[in-house]
């Protein structure tokens, strides 16, 4: 039961007393008629003969009345050993004639049905599993650092968000530590326990006491998004009058970059328990002269069940800033935070500790990666809402006045030695990374579409579509960071993929809030997705299309922030309309025909292709392994590549081949069924290697090894020279 124990549990000590004292039972009188239930204190009384003398004295029963106490389960407590057994406080008890007796009325039982602590223990584990193959723990540090987040929107100055990770080998086992701390507005004592209650979100915490002088994410001064100068490509108030789940003050940002992350009251704690097992909250709120500090841990959960105490309360410490007094010698990774308090306004620090080993491992030996993953999903946050642009510019760092410069996020990784007691230490700026996905998507790209799609309701949708060109014998479209490693195959072979640069990725990456849901994609949208005849551009251009899709709260995420709910039902719902948005305005012709214009300017301007020409039938190749690869090949006589002739007879080199090879030109080879003049992105050559009073061979290589840069009059000399030898 809830509190107090058994009246079992004799203990000596004056907590123990206390809490007898609480202890009682409902006691209703159903051996006849209709009774009001009594309630019965414990406190005091140890034996059956007491407790049964203090019914009789409650319920004025006389001593020659005989009855039995029963449980509502009809189990009779009749000595002291059932009294034990069988009472826990809370209750309800009947008194009847015999056990068996039927009830002479109907009788209301208490019962209480708290969670059960593993809610919050398991909760982050249960959350994050489903996480398609990756380590989910960078989406565990992304709920610390949404917190972060929310909490500094309204600095005035920077906002410097640092996740801390110790990983100390210097005792067995180790005293690991994983901390995020920030500037934020902390939070009284009050917020702190809000903290801790599961599922207490802020929409339904507005009514209850509220403390912090702060107003709430979303209404922000300096360094918030509505003061810089966005690119606006819908109107500026899109959002109608709040509801549940917005701030009065939510309107529209561009890429709705609100810092509205902190949402549904369980990302926190879900986080810190798949991170480890004991979690100190420590905060302070500008004004406040006190620093508060809660601790939650799965072993006091364990304590508490054992001992038959509460289990969701615990005390909150009230300290003055740089006081370590309560913490021991050796936990001084958390002394060391705790000291660097004083002369700081406001903050909170979240220390994680008993971390789980199982992440040890993946955070040192993927120190490359995940920081990425990071960057990935606050990329907007980090580098505005045009994105990391910067080495589009030439490599200057000429980031826009916008949020971003105010926001710091940093990963400290601290690798403490046992042996040489020696200490690593390495400091990644998030907003340094070059080559998180998003920046490769800017970075690689040549042109870009934006739009914006005008959900059914009130839901607004900003998209942008990216053009990522074939340059002479290659894709530029950056490859798939996630996915998993390809075994090589061989390189001749990679431009013949039968769909080239995307694949068969979809095209739209989503963001809500302005940071990444990493599980939800959209394939494609009809306006944009290839002709079902062939036009006039060619297929391939369609997958050298990524994209992007910007919401709002008013599209619903999954609690672990994951995944959207609806958002691909709803964008491809018949209502939904779309519009191409150029320098800020929306435009009124159809979309389809825009995005058409669009790519097919962008093949023509960016795509470095080959002309094959002087068709000269098809044939096989039965020397290839593959059937399907066997037939038909197109041949032609001569390509024209990039403003370049190259023609049967010509004298050429070879570039990435061993060794480096000359030869004469005999013919060039494309797969597929063409006829006469084509473009197209691949194909081979095949040259007789010169000087052919040396070699008697011919061979057949891929385009990408043909040498551009070698002139006739060079290959001409290397063959006399050759010769000569
Ligand atoms: N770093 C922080 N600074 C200030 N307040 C914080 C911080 N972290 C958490 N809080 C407070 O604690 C509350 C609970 O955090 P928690 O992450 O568990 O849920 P949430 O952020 O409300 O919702 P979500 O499930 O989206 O994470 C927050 O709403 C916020 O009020
Ligand atoms: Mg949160």
């Amino acid at each position: 039961m809830a509190s107090g124990g058994r009246p079992g549990t004799r203990s000596s000590g004056q907590d123990a007393m206390d809490a007898e004292e609480e202890t009682s039972v409902f006691v209703y009188d159903r051996r006849d008629g209709d009774y009001p239930e009594k309630k019965i204190q414990l406190g005091g009384i140890f034996k059956f003969e007491s407790f049964k003398a203090r019914i009789r004295e409650v319920f004025e029963l006389k001593n020659e009345e005989e009855f039995v106490i029963v449980t509502t389960n009809r189990e009779e407590i009749k000595d002291t050993k059932t009294y034990d057994k069988l009472i826990e406080d809370g209750d309800t008890l009947y008194i009847l004639n015999t056990a068996d007796q039927e009830l002479a009325a109907p009788t209301q039982e208490r019962i209480d049905y708290l969670p059960h602590y593993d809610t919050l223990v398991k909760s982050g584990m249960y959350e994050y599993y489903a996480s398609e193959g990756q380590n989910p723990l960078p989406y565990a540090f992304a709920e610390l650092i949404d917190n972060a987040l929310a909490a500094t929107a309204d600095n005035v100055g920077d906002r410097n968000i640092e996740l801390r990770i110790i990983l100390d080998d210097r005792i067995e086992g180790g005293k690991h530590c994983i901390c995020v701390l920030d500037n934020g507005h902390g939070m009284t004592s009050k917020d702190l326990n809000d903290w801790a209650v599961y599922r207490l979100s802020k929409f339904n915490r507005k009514d209850r006491r509220r403390s912090t002088g702060y107003s709430g994410p979303g209404m922000r001064g300096r360094g918030g998004a509505a003061q810089s100068a966005p690119q606006v490509t819908v109107d500026t108030r899109t959002r109608a009058e709040p509801t549940a789940g917005e701030s009065e003050l939510g309107f529209w940002r561009p890429r709705s970059l609100n810092s509205e992350i902190s949402y549904f009251g369980v990302g926190g704690k879900q986080a810190v328990f798949f991170i480890g097992t004991t979690t100190r909250m420590i905060t302070k709120p500008k004004n406040s002269k006190d620093v508060h500090e809660l601790v939650i841990s799965q072993e006091d959960f364990e304590k508490k069940e054992k001992n038959k105490e509460k289990i969701y309360s615990g005390y909150i410490r009230n300290r003055k800033p740089g006081d370590t007094s309560h913490i021991s010698s050796e936990e001084d990774h958390i002394r060391k935070i705790i000291s660097e308090e004083t002369g700081r306004e406001n903050f909170t620090a979240v220390v994680v500790t008993n971390v789980n080993t199982v992440h040890l491992k993946f955070l040192k030996d993927y120190m490359k990666y995940w920081p990425k993953q990071l960057s990935h999903i606050y990329h907007y946050y980090l580098h505005g809402p045009q994105g990391n642009t910067a080495a589009a510019e030439g490599g200057k760092r000429a980031r826009c006045d916008s949020p971003s410069q105010h926001i710091h996020i940093q990963i400290k990784l601290i690798q403490i030695k046992l042996i040489q007691m020696g200490r690593k230490e390495k400091i990644v700026d998030l907003r340094e990374l070059e080559d998180d996905m998003q920046t490769q998507y800017i970075q690689k790209s040549a042109d870009s579409f934006e739009f914006k799609a005008t959900v059914e309701g009130t839901g607004i949708v900003e998209g942008i579509l990216r053009y990522h060109p074939f340059l002479y014998d290659r894709e530029t479209y950056p490859p798939d960071m996630y996915a998993p490693p390809v075994v090589e195959e061989d390189e001749d072979d990679c431009v013949s993929t039968d769909r080239p640069a995307r694949g068969k990725r979809p095209i739209f990456e989503c963001y809500w809030n302005g940071r990444l849901i990493p599980y939800t994609f959209v394939d494609d949208f009809e306006w944009c997705s290839p002709p079902k005849k062939r036009g006039v551009i060619p297929v391939e251009c369609y997958n050298r299309i990524s994209g992007c899709l910007f919401t709002n709260d008013k599209f619903q995420v999954s609690t672990n922030k994951l995944t959207f709910m609806d958002l691909e039902v709803r964008l491809k719902d018949k209502n939904t309309t779309y519009s191409m948005v150029k320098q800020g305005q929306e435009q009124r012709a159809k979309i389809d025909r825009q995005f058409f214009e669009w790519l097919k300017e962008c093949h023509e301007k960016y795509d470095k292709q080959v002309k094959f020409c002087g068709f000269g039938g098809s044939i096989t190749r039965p020397e290839l392994a593959s059937k399907k690869q066997q037939a038909p090949w197109a041949v032609f006589k001569s390509i024209e590549w990039d403003g370049k002739v190259f023609k049967e007879g010509q004298l050429v080199r070879t570039q990435r081949t061993v060794p480096i090879i000359y030869g004469t030109i005999q013919r060039f080879l494309l797969h597929g069924d063409y006829e006469g003049e084509v473009f197209a992105t691949g194909g081979e050559m095949e040259i007789r290697q010169e000087p052919s009073s040396l070699y008697d061979e011919v061979k057949v290589l891929h385009l990408s090894k043909l040498d551009r840069s070698t002139t006739k009059l060079q290959a001409k000399k290397y063959i006399e020279e050759e010769e000569a030898k």
